[in-house]
């Protein structure tokens, strides 16, 4: 057996499901002894957790991985780790690329290092991709912030949308119980986090894996459940969820937002594509009649929640037309916030074998017509702060301004204000909105 390496470190790509996976593995590697190290080269143990929702997610691994693959032939202790979407993806076929490689693991094994890395600390080269009954967390996590967390509530995605690997990557949905989720957020909140971000690649799907069903036969822990289960948690101010799908999304959850005071007014609520036609070819279970339908009720509900979503544009066969759809939906709607890509054809997934793909050029053109609308229309949601006064709950310095602090509004824009951090960090300050731009505000922090 080697000795113990004594320095890890983690580069995580990917979504708030992989921040939430490293920060736990590193709770684990912590509590083994080791220690981070900011630079990479100066660690014995690197693990990169990765993603492949796109072709260039995934490329981005591999140019990473080749420079510590030749680092490895001078330092041969170093212990080389591929976690998450790409290690699930790949498998084995990761180790013939990057023999190297001393682990290759799944998602749903982020929870077990310990023991995988012990199995490579005595002498094993080890894939863990095989499908498990996720374990509870055992290990306190090492957190990025010391405000905000993140809280897993659903692992995995049942969904079968045409062009997307996650259900392949992260497997079934399993569903963590209320009273687990409780408990580690009352840990937060004793620890002084004041928001929690509740984590699902389709929230709206919890509980429905848990026993037990209401006398009017619904599950008995839904989401909306499940929100007024934890709204009173000691300690924490603010509670979000993400991701919401639109087939799923309900009255209730609505209702819940409006009443409990705790949960921000920000809905995080992927459309795709305004088409339907392209919803179809998608499978996503909706049109953009109820998309709107479900928008127009929030907004009836709460008028002034901010709603954000993703949308994907070049996806197989879609015309002109179909595009526009989608601009019209954006242009109607008016986001705070709007992830776009341009469609990218995934291993394993039905839309990347049909023959109606796009040109590079016409998905890449779609997509800047489609940003520059986005921008746009953020712009003008913007404009609603201006001269109001919002609650921000503060969670860094200004790093391009020590004179300022930043942190977000209960809608979730970024907003920075005058203020030391040693006195504001982790406070919940009125601040007097005095300058508004697409995607962040400034203002004065009031006494
Ligand atoms: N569970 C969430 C999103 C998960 S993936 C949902 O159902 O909406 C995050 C985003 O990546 C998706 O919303 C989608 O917009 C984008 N995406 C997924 N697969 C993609 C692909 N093959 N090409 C381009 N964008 C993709
Ligand atoms: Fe992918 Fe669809 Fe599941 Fe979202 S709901 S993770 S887009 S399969
Ligand atoms: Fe990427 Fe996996 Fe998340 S593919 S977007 S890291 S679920």
């Amino acid at each position: 057996m080697t000795a113990m390496p004594r320095r890890y470190h983690i580069t995580t790509f990917g979504c708030q499901m992989n921040k939430a996976d490293s920060e736990r593995m590193a709770g684990v590697l912590e509590n083994m002894g080791l220690q981070w190290s900011e630079d990479p080269l100066s660690a014995d143990v690197i693990l990169y957790n990765t993603c492949t929702i796109r072709d260039n997610a995934e490329q981005k691994v591999y140019s990473y991985l080749g420079r510590q693959a030749k680092r490895k032939h001078e330092q041969p202790d170093l212990t080389l780790i591929v976690a998450g979407c790409v290690a699930q993806q790949e498998g084995e076929q990761l180790l013939r690329r990057v023999p190297e490689l001393d682990l290759v693991m799944g998602p749903q094994h982020a929870n077990r290092l310990q023991d995988l890395l012990e199995q490579v600390f005595a002498g094993s080269q080890v894939v863990a991709t095989e499908p498990i009954h996720i374990v509870e967390d055992i290990t306190k996590p090492r957190r990025d912030s010391t405000v905000t967390a993140w809280v897993n509530v659903i692992y995995g995605c049942n969904e079968r949308c045409t062009y997307c690997v996650v259900p392949s990557v992260r497997g079934t949905e399993q569903s963590r119980t209320p009273e687990a989720i409780r408990a580690e957020m009352e840990t937060l909140g004793r620890q002084g986090f004041k928001e929690v971000t509740l984590l699902g690649q389709n929230i709206d799907a919890y509980g429905r894996d848990l026993p037990g069903v209401t006398p009017e036969g619904r599950y008995q822990h839904t989401l909306t459940d499940l929100l007024y289960f934890v709204h009173d948690v000691e300690g924490i101010d603010r509670i979000r969820f993400a991701t919401s799908h639109p087939r799923y999304f309900s009255d209730r959850l609505i209702r819940a937002c409006q009443e409990l005071p705790k949960v921000c007014e920000h809905f995080h609520i992927p459309f795709q594509s305004g088409d339907n036609e392209v919803l179809k070819a998608m499978a996503r279970g909706y049109t953009h009649e109820k998309y709107r339908r479900i928008i127009a009720r929030i907004r009836e509900m709460m008028p002034d929640a901010s709603i954000s979503a993703d949308a994907i544009v070049g996806f197989p066969g879609e015309t002109e037309q179909q595009f526009e759809n989608t601009l019209k939906l954006v242009e109607d709607i008016g986001f705070d916030q709007l992830n776009t890509a341009a469609y990218s054809p995934r291993p394993g997934t039905p839309a990347a074998l049909w023959d109606n793909q796009l040109s590079e050029e016409e998905k890449s053109d779609r997509l800047q017509r489609l940003n520059h609308l986005v921008s746009i229309k953020a712009a003008e949601r913007s404009l609603r702060y201006l001269g109001r006064i919002e609650e921000v709950l503060i969670e860094d310095q200004n790093p391009k301004n020590s004179a300022q602090v930043m942190g977000r509004t209960r809608g979730n824009r970024l907003t920075f204000c005058n203020g030391k951090i040693e006195e504001l960090k982790g406070k919940l300050v009125r601040v007097e909105i005095t300058d508004v731009r697409a995607f962040s505000l400034t203002g004065n922090a009031l006494a």
